[in-house]
C-alpha cells in the first residue's frame, strides 16, 4: 500500500500533447493537452459527443491518435503498434466500463481472475488473488454466481475488482455508475475512490453525473473535441 505525498512530490501518470483523433469527417478530438499527476482522481466531463469517451480511449491506448503523443508513466504508448498497446494495457491499466462489461459465462471469481490469467497467472493463484479483492469488496459469498445473478451494484463491483487485480499504475472507467441507481451508484462511487486513494492508483473517469464528479480532485471539461480552459470552465 503506497502512501499518498503532496502533489508536487509525485510525478505525472499521464501526459498527453496536441492529440488529434479524426473518425472520417468528424474531428473528435481537436488539439487536447492533459496532464493528470499520480494518485489523482480526475473527471472529463462534458456534453454527448464533445469526446470524451475518445480522449479517455487515446489516454488507455486502446485508440492511437491520429497526431500528439501520449505518456503514461516512462512510456510513450501512442509510439507502440496495437499489440504492444495492448499488452501495455493488460499489465499497467486497468478498466471499467458503464455496463461492468463481465463475461456472462464466467462466474464472478474467473471475471475477476481472467486479466491475470490473460497475463500468464495459473488459475489457482488468480483465483486466490481474485479472492482477495472480491473479500475486500464484500462479495465474498458471490464467487460463483454469474453476472447474471448478481445486482447491478455488485456487477459494478465485481468489474472494479477485476479492474484492480493487476494493480494498475492507473484505472480507468467510463460512466462507471451509468446503469445504476442513484443510491447505488453513491455505494459504487464511494467504494471507488475509497480503494484508489489507499492503494495510491490514479483514477481517470468519464461522467456527465455533476455527483459521480464531485468524488474527483479535478474536471476536465472537453466541447467539441477541445479542452476549455480550466479558468474558463470554473466560471461558467
Ligand atoms: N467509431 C466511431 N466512428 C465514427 N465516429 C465516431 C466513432 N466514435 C466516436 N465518433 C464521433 O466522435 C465524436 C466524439 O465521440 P465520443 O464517443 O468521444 O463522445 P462522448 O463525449 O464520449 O459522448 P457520449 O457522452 O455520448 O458517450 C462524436 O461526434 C462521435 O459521433
Ligand atoms: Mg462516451
Amino acid at each position: 500500500m503506497s502512501i499518498v505525498t503532496p502533489s508536487e512530490a509525485r510525478p505525472p501518470a499521464i501526459v498527453a500533447r496536441g492529440l488529434h483523433k479524426h473518425y472520417g469527417t468528424a474531428h473528435a478530438l481537436r488539439g487536447v493537452d492533459v496532464e493528470i499527476t499520480r494518485g489523482e482522481i480526475v473527471a472529463i466531463m462534458g456534453p454527448s459527443g464533445s469526446g470524451k469517451s475518445t480522449l479517455l480511449h487515446s489516454l488507455a491506448g486502446v485508440i492511437a491518435p491520429d497526431a500528439g503523443e501520449v505518456r503514461v508513466g516512462d512510456t510513450v504508448i501512442s509510439a507502440l503498434d496495437e499489440a504492444g498497446r495492448a499488452r501495455f494495457r493488460l499489465t499497467r491499466l486497468g478498466f471499467m466500463f458503464q455496463f461492468g462489461q463481465l463475461l456472462p459465462e464466467l462466474t464472478a471469481e474467473d471475471n475477476v481472475a481472467l486479466p491475470l490469467m490473460l497475463a500468464g497467472m495459473k488459475r489457482k493463484s488468480a483465483l486466490v488473488q481474485a479472492h482477495e479483492w472480491l473479500d475486500r469488496l464484500e462479495l465474498a459469498g458471490f464467487a460463483k454466481r454469474l453476472p447474471a445473478e448478481l445486482s447491478g451494484g455488485q456487477a459494478q463491483r465485481v468489474a472494479l475488482s477485476r479492474a484492480l487485480v493487476t494493480s494498475p499504475e492507473v484505472l480507468f472507467a467510463d460512466e462507471p455508475t451509468g446503469a445504476l441507481d442513484s443510491l447505488t451508484a453513491e455505494k459504487v462511487m464511494q467504494t471507488l475512490t475509497e480503494v484508489v486513494r489507499t492503494t495510491g492508483t490514479t483514477l481517470i473517469l468519464v461522467t456527465h453525473d455533476g455527483r459521480v464528479a464531485s468524488y474527483s480532485d479535478r474536471e476536465i471539461f472537453i466541447r467539441d473535441g477541445l479542452v476549455l480552459d480550466p479558468a474558463a470552465a470554473g466560471a461558467r
